[in-house]
């Protein structure tokens, strides 16, 4: 049977439909490529959001091309995913090695169309139609945590689209309009997940606390997403429940209560910011002022004091002055997020932003990014050191992306914590004393677990691997 390998560019949703792309292949009998260059297929699941996201998957894709026809091979070469929807059929037109353009709600259909590819039915496929339902067909999970360990955590869709229409974002025209799976149908899958041993679910969507909006009236003063949580909270033997990515007007006063009532949802919130002047929020179509925003984070401090607070800033957005990037900065320095993105402005097509007036130049961008960079990370590098000498509570994931010899968890506030352990403490639950920082991880101390527990073949106190800095604009691409 044909092998396939898919590389995934962007967001958790992409990580999570070339998951389900990839368990669906795997279910017709297609095996997984180890490399690139020896598979049968290769699918690019792509992004949109910056126009540098769109040039990798584009080079990438000349790349493989160029290096199959020198080895005298012809894979099978597709775009899925955002920008598959958004060019199209371009795409086939200008890379004429691509057989297959699969738009954002098609993911189901890949083995369809590769089957008819591989059998020479067709010679080219694109398909970026929408397609009603579309929101409840990725579904399938791989849940290997490498090595054919078991996963402990995994992404649950639970709506697409966005109808927002931030002047800067092309996701709207990419994921296409709000549509929700019902309640029933994602406890089930969550269900199924715990089932098979896994302790996390992360609830996905563009914007997930708009959740439900049209099927679910209020009930008791709860919005659709808080009914969501509740439900899936009953899951029996369901450790902890994240969301991503919600818009700071979702946080109303219902979903900031349940952060106190519901023990399994976990103390992180993305709140993401793009500007700290009200000047810009408003051009940007946000929906909220500065004051607003930071009510919003002072109320889930009050109801949870450790709250994990993250964010996405843009830099240089149309008309940005130096004053309203200074508002950024003393909106940061008041906040202190534990983990701030920074963006720079990237136009994108048909969006209203990219006409605006007062486009900024890229020498300022690259400026006002480093010094946004710079201070972000200045402070969250001090939230993380505060935490030295504390105890946290980490679900342990499976060894650490950074140095397989570790074991590596998260806190409940979304912070990585790698410590000495083993293969016994997957899915467990650890508290972990934290005896140093790096870049944006914690290093827990084995004390606390006790040095018995420790697999014996793991070199305990070894020096961790250099890291990298993760917190920049590359998040996306
Ligand atoms: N340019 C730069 N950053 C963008 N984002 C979205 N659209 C753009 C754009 N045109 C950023 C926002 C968003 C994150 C996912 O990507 O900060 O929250």
């Amino acid at each position: 049977m044909p092998s396939v390998f898919i590389k995934t560019y962007g967001c958790q949703m992409n990580e999570r439909d070339s998951e389900a792309v990839a368990a669906q292949l795997l279910a017709k009998g297609y095996s997984l490529a180890p490399d690139e260059n020896v598979a049968d297929v290769v699918l690019l699941n792509t992004c949109s959001v910056r126009d540098l996201a769109e040039q990798k998957a584009l080079w990438k894709m000349s790349a493989l091309a160029g290096l199959a026809r020198k080895a005298g091979r012809q894979p099978v070469l597709g775009f899925m995913g955002c920008m598959a929807q958004s060019r199209g059929q371009q795409l086939v037109e200008t890379l004429p090695d691509v057989d297959l353009v699969l738009g954002t709600q098609k993911f189901h259909r890949a083995a369809e169309y590769l089957d008819e590819l591989l059998a020479g039915r067709r010679k080219k496929i694109v398909d970026t139609d929408a397609e009603a339902g579309s929101q409840a067909t990725i579904r399938e999970h791989l849940l290997s945590g490498g090595a054919g360990k078991k996963s402990v955590t995994a992404f649950v869709s639970i709506m697409q689209g966005c109808n927002q229409h931030c002047t800067f974002c092309i996701v709207p025209a990419t994921r296409g309009e709000e549509r929700s799976r019902t309640i029933p149908d994602v406890v089930t899958e969550c269900r199924e997940l715990v089932g098979r041993g896994l302790r996390e679910v992360t609830l996905l969507g563009q914007i997930v606390t708009s959740y439900g909006k049209r099927d679910y009236p209020l009930k008791e003063g709860k919005s659709a997403f808080v009914q969501l949580i509740e439900a899936v909270h009953e899951i029996e033997g369901l450790e902890r429940i994240r969301f991503t990515s919600p818009h700071p007007k979702g946080y109303g006063d219902d979903l900031i209560e349940a952060f106190g009532r519901l023990p399994k949802l976990v103390e992180a919130a993305h709140l993401p910011l793009q500007s700290g002047a009200d000047r810009l929020l408003k051009l940007m179509h946000r929906g909220y002022t500065r004051e607003r925003y930071l009510t919003i984070i002072e109320k889930l401090r009050r109801v949870k004091p450790e709250m994990g607070v993250s964010t996405d800033i843009i830099v240089g957005f149309p008309g940005e002055t130096e004053a309203d990037f200074e508002e950024t900065l003393s909106l940061c320095r008041q906040v202190e997020f534990d983990q701030a993105y920074v963006f720079k402005y990237s136009p994108r097509k048909d969006t209203p932003a990219a006409a605006m007036d007062g486009q900024v130049s890229a020498e300022v961008i690259e400026e006002r990014h480093l010094r946004l960079l710079t201070l972000v990370n200045e402070l969250a590098g001090r939230k993380y050191d505060a935490l030295i000498g504390s105890t946290v509570e980490i679900l342990v994931e499976g060894p650490s992306r950074r140095n397989p010899a570790r074991y590596e968890g998260r806190t409940r506030s979304n912070k990585i914590v790698v410590f000495p352990g083993g293969e016994r403490h997957r899915g467990q639950l650890l508290e972990l004393r934290i005896e140093r920082t790096g870049s944006f991880t914690l290093y827990g101390d084995p004390a606390v677990i006790g040095m018995d527990d420790v697999d014996d073949d793991k070199t305990p106190l070894e020096p961790p691997t250099p890291e990298l800095n993760l917190v920049s604009a590359e998040k996306h691409q």
